[in-house]
């Protein structure tokens, strides 16, 4: 188990949420309905994601906080973005940086006050951007009121709120935990002399799903900010709410399905369902989980129009690609071309290469070095949205940011870097190895703070941020890239436009071109009499692309080094919209 899962351990749960679709579970379902030329607002949004420690400070504590978001509103509406993704922002005492809720209708100090989120809400919204809340569900802080009320006896009303083992029946079958220093997830409370359930960390207990009254507060919740306005929800970790709570021994070999196991139980649909019902159904949300199970079915379950659950999930089977060692080009075409398949006639998927718990997109997918930072990072800007599905853009991504690589264990901050650091040195791992690997994957990389300009800390914070910001912000920072018309930044919104301006980006088929090819990503994109073509140098050599199309009779729409007439010889990190 622990050789298994030891390369996604700290990197928290890229594969565990994502080995999910593996080439086992890839049965598209067949008896299908049409329903791609159904057009709907979040198929046709773009989506901006702030991680908002990260974001602005306005008040030189060193935290992002909702006011600087606010004072950033006209930057984020300069994108032509149409959403915003917030990570969370409820109370909590941040052991997962706000992914560990101790009250869910109220704002966490360091951010601000409800105030300020009803005036980030409204300065969104005059602006024409939609918001979309992080819904942290699978578990609660053990700071909860629930989980104090839960813990403190056996016979206390909100004891089945939490998943419990009396100690009196022995120990537990094992279970792992993503974020344990002993990758335990069953953690003992003398209180009630019984364990408690955390698949997260110590202080991130489950929740117990099956309880229905817990599953109305949590409706009731939902509906609190769905009144407010909200115009969406991203329910985090939600596979894992459901699962097999007779906790029974696994059978040998279960990791290879782990999902199968450790979520997706048989309920998740029935709970999808009823959220559904008493949320989303009542008001106009969009609606996105994190993870798409264990099968292509799995994830049709969920997101399948007539299933009435969810609108959209985001698969991790590509994220998990990239990894320290390089990655195979061809793999990504791959992974990425059987999903769209998957998806080509019914439901709908998100698209990303990054976020929050992911490094840097173009430190893994791309290339960093000064040379090919800013091509690479366009060119993959430049995939993102044009693929099927609602892209989902990273704060900084629109930069160019790339990874801190920091080397001393100090500069860390995230909960799944350091416990797995602590858990290295007490088992006596090879620690030399294991900061070379976070170096590379850590979420950290991707949470310094946003690169505002060359001031000080970047322009994020007048005090000391609370991670590092990356040295090189002083080349690397958007007040510079306002100023060249083909910056990074400039590039990004450029691109977006292209896509907000033809459908055809949106909704329009996929069909992968010269699928051997080990360099070039090459597909085209066709809607109503209207054809793209898409071609992706991913490598930094020059490479030879053959689409089958006389590409000098179509008109460059976009293309990362400013050309206008373009040949199937592409130039290193090159990319190039065409339409035929
Ligand atoms: C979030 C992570 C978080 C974890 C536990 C994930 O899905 O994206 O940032 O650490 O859930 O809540």
């Amino acid at each position: 188990m622990k050789k298994t899962l030891y390369s996604t351990a700290f990197l928290f749960a890229a594969s565990l949420l994502g080995t999910s679709c593996n080439s086992s579970g890839t049965k598209a379902t067949t008896t299908i309905s049409k329903d791609s030329s159904n057009k709907k607002w979040w198929k046709e949004a773009v989506v901006y994601q702030i991680y908002p420690r990260s974001f602005k400070d306005s008040d030189g504590d060193g935290i992002g906080d909702l006011k600087g978001i606010i004072s950033k509103l006209d930057y984020i509406k300069s994108l032509g973005v149409d959403a915003v993704w917030l990570n969370p922002i409820y109370s909590s005492p941040n052991d997962d940086n706000g992914y560990d809720v101790s009250d869910y209708q109220n704002i966490m100090e360091d951010f601000g006050t409800m105030e300020d989120f009803d005036a980030l809400l409204k300065g969104m919204h005059e602006r024409n951007i939609k918001l979309v809340m992080d819904i942290v569900v699978n578990h609660s802080s053990d700071e909860h009121e629930w989980f104090k009320q839960s813990r403190s006896s056996k016979t206390n009303p909100y004891r089945n709120y939490y998943h419990w083992w009396d100690a009196e029946r022995g120990k537990p079958n094992y279970r792992y935990s993503l974020f344990d220093v002993n990758h335990d997830a069953w953690k003992y409370d003398s209180a009630s002399n019984a364990y408690y359930l955390h698949y997260f960390s110590q202080k991130q207990p489950d929740l117990n799903w099956e309880n229905p009254k817990l599953r109305q507060e949590i409706y009731s919740m939902m509906r609190f900010w769905a009144d407010k306005g909200v115009d969406g929800f991203r329910l985090d970790a939600f596979g894992f709410a459901a699962k097999d709570t007779s906790f029974p021994a696994f059978p040998k070999g279960f990791e290879k399905n782990f999902m199968q196991y450790y979520a997706m139980g048989p309920h998740l649909h029935d709970y999808l369902k009823e959220m559904n019902q008493e949320v989303f159904s009542k008001y106009n949300v969009m609606t996105v989980a994190e993870g798409t199970g264990n099968t292509m079915e799995d994830a049709h379950g969920m997101v399948d129009e007539d299933r009435k659950e969810l609108n959209m999930a985001y698969p991790f089977e590509w994220v998990d690609i990239a990894r320290p060692e390089g990655y195979s080009i061809l793999h990504l075409k791959q992974v990425f071309t059987k999903w769209d398949s998957a998806f080509a006639d019914k439901g709908w998927m998100a698209v990303f290469l990054a976020n929050h718990d992911q490094a840097r997109m173009v430190s893994r997918f791309g290339n960093d070095k000064p040379a090919f930072r800013e091509l690479s990072s366009k060119m993959l800007n430049t995939f993102i949205l044009s693929m099927r599905g609602t892209p989902y853009c990273y704060l900084g991504d629109e930069l160019g940011m790339s990874n801190a690589y920091f080397s001393a264990i100090e500069d860390y901050n995230d909960v799944a870097t350091l416990n797995e650091y602590e858990h290295q040195k007490q088992t006596g791992g090879d620690l030399k190895k294991f900061m070379q690997h976070v170096a590379f994957t850590s979420r950290d990389n991707g949470r310094t703070p946003f690169q505002w300009d060359s001031a000080v800390h970047a322009g994020f914070t007048t005090g000391k941020p609370w991670l590092k910001t990356n040295p090189n912000y002083t080349m690397i920072n958007a007040a510079a890239q306002e100023k060249e018309a083909n910056s990074c930044l400039n590039y990004f919104r450029k691109m977006v436009k292209l896509r907000k301006d033809n459908p055809a980006l949106v909704y329009g088929k996929y069909t992968l071109l010269d699928k051997d090819n080990p360099a070039v990503y090459a597909y085209t994109r066709e809607h109503e009499g209207r054809k793209f073509l898409v071609l992706l140098n991913f490598t930094a050599k020059d490479a030879n692309v053959k689409t089958g199309v006389d590409i000098s009779k179509g008109k460059v729409l976009i293309n990362n080094y400013g050309a206008t007439v373009v040949s199937e010889i592409l130039k290193p990190y090159e990319a190039v919209v065409i339409e035929l």
